[in-house]
């Protein structure tokens, strides 16, 4: 079993992983800011709570104490990105370098799994074929610029990493639609489910071989429509025609991915589309029982 650190522990992604990696056996360090509720952590067997700043070296020596690997996520995502890139840069970079340079000098040589994010390759629309990780970089907002330079610390750090370029998440549960959704109506897209996101990470902790690589996270090919087919069966489930919501004036982020790596290493696109669509469905049953 490994000693594992989580940045950003208290955050969306680092609460279900925390829940996940401790349900296995792990012995978990949670870090996230001071402000932060941690309360779900009291449901774990084994997670400490660290309250800090990963851009400051003094809150990172007890967390990165005899830690064998690091799950990067703690980050500043969008619309807050946006507002103010020197803040997101010292966040998502500056933040990135202070906790690895302090993994470095601690001594353990932990490894580093990062959460970066698809929006590096910018707008795709143009493109016929599938998005491959090797593919050009090409950020067109704060949030992705940021992400860009962090996988380049990533690399340069000197530990063993391995880098997610993580699609957009769906999730299950009777909510408003976004306003707009993050994407054209003919765009291509695919989204993946957190539950599947979490067991790639999962899988990870004993994935050597992954090491040194980029991999793309995202749902496989029964995730693969264009924006309007999901947004329409999306409005079909929840009672709201696909008329009366709005869909972006420029294209997303979001394309069709090349994810036969990742699936072949990680082994994690278990929840189908139709999958979600019926837990879409149960979720709205159970919301209006
Ligand atoms: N949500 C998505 O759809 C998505 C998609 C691709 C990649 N990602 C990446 O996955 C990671 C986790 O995303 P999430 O959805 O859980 O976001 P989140 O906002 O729920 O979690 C991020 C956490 O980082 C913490 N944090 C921010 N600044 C910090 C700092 N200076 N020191 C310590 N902790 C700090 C926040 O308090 C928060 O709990 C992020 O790196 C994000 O860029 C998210």
């Amino acid at each position: 079993m490994a000693d594992i650190l989580i940045t950003g522990g208290a955050g969306n992604f680092g609460r279900t992983l925390a829940t996940a990696l401790d349900a296995q056996g792990h012995a978990l360090r949670l870090l996230d800011l001071p402000a932060c509720d941690f309360g779900f952590a009291d449901q774990l067997q084994n997670g400490r709570v660290f309250r800090g700043d990963i851009m400051d070296p003094a809150a990172l020596a007890a967390p990165l104490d005899g830690v064998d690997l690091i799950f990067h996520l703690a980050a500043i995502l969008p619309p807050a990105s946006e507002a103010d890139r020197d803040r997101t840069f010292r966040i998502n970079v500056d933040g990135t370098r202070t906790l690895l340079q302090a993994a470095q000098a601690s001594g353990a040589a932990p490894g580093v799994v990062f959460a970066s994010s698809i929006s590096v390759y910018g707008d795709t629309s143009g493109r016929a074929e599938r998005i491959t990780p090797g593919d050009p970089v090409n950020p067109n907002d704060i949030y992705a610029a940021s992400k860009v330079e962090a996988e380049r610390v990533l690399a340069e750090s000197g530990l063993p990493w391995v880098n997610l370029r993580i699609s957009a998440i769906a999730i299950p549960e009777f909510l408003d639609p976004p306003e707009p959704w993050p994407f054209q109506p003919d765009q291509r897209i695919e989204l993946v489910v957190l539950d599947d996101l979490v067991r790639a990470m999962v899988a990870l902790v004993d994935k050597k071989q992954a090491f040194g690589k980029t991999l793309i996270i995202a749902g496989g090919p029964t995730w693969q429509i264009t924006g309007r087919e999901y947004v329409t069966r999306w409005g079909e489930i929840m009672e709201i025609p696909e008329d009366e919501m709005s869909y972006l004036d420029r294209p997303g982020w979001l394309n069709w991915y090349d994810t036969d790596e990742s699936e072949a290493q990680l082994g994690y696109q278990r929840t189908t589309l139709d999958d979600f669509w019926g837990q879409l469905k149960q979720a709205v049953n159970e919301a209006l029982a």
